[in-house]
């Protein structure tokens, strides 16, 4: 894959199930999600996932979001890019794809985990403005721990009154 190809974002459809299963597998080396876990994250109502696609339709990425009822508050429940696509910003792109969905939804705040371990997606998250919150010990089946950061997706103006962090924000600028 010429990781110089360029990609359309768009919502999964359920005809991508077969690319999501071999993206997951050459993508992630434990922990990964099995073609019925995935298959079910296609279907569900409150869950997003959106892929990144050539013109040729090659998957070349995915992210997952997850939502609760009566939550502001939406989780990156997975996300990853084709080894061979990587270090060109479709990851960067794919989450602003996925924040601009959660804000389409209402969400205020976007969380995440990530194994402690993995210093390129902490760098992109870093820079993307999620912060580091909750140190989680022995996490991952590997033992691995992980860091839950997050995201609020408000400014400190539309926030409501009195709200977490934004309204921290504003009283402190
Ligand atoms: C994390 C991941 C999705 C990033 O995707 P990507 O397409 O490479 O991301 P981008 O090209 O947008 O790069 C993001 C940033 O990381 C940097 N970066 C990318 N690959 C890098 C590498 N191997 N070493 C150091 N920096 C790297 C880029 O320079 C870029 O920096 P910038 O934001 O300052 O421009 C991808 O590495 C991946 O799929 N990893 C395996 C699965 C995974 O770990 N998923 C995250 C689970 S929480």
């Amino acid at each position: 894959m010429n990781p110089l190809v360029s990609s359309v974002l768009r919502p999964a459809r359920g005809d991508d199930l077969d690319a999501l299963c071999q993206l997951e597998s050459i993508s992630f080396e434990g922990d990964r999600f099995t073609r019925r876990q995935l298959a079910h994250l296609l279907k569900r109502a409150h869950a997003r996932t959106w892929v990144a696609v050539t013109d040729e339709g090659a998957l070349q990425g995915y992210g997952t979001l997850l939502f609760r009822r009566n939550s502001r508050s939406a989780r990156l429940y997975s996300f990853c890019v084709h080894p061979e696509a990587r270090g060109s910003g479709l990851g960067r792109r794919l989450l602003e794809a996925l924040e601009g969905e959660a804000l389409e939804r209402g969400m205020q705040r976007l969380t995440l985990e990530v194994r402690a371990d993995n210093r390129v997606a902490m760098g992109l998250y870093r820079r993307m403005g999620f912060l580091p919150r909750r140190w989680l010990e022995d996490y991952y089946v590997d033992g691995c721990a992980a860091w839950q950061m997050d995201k609020s997706l408000v400014t400190a103006a539309e926030a409501p009154c009195g709200s977490g962090e934004a309204a921290a924000a504003a009283r402190l600028g």
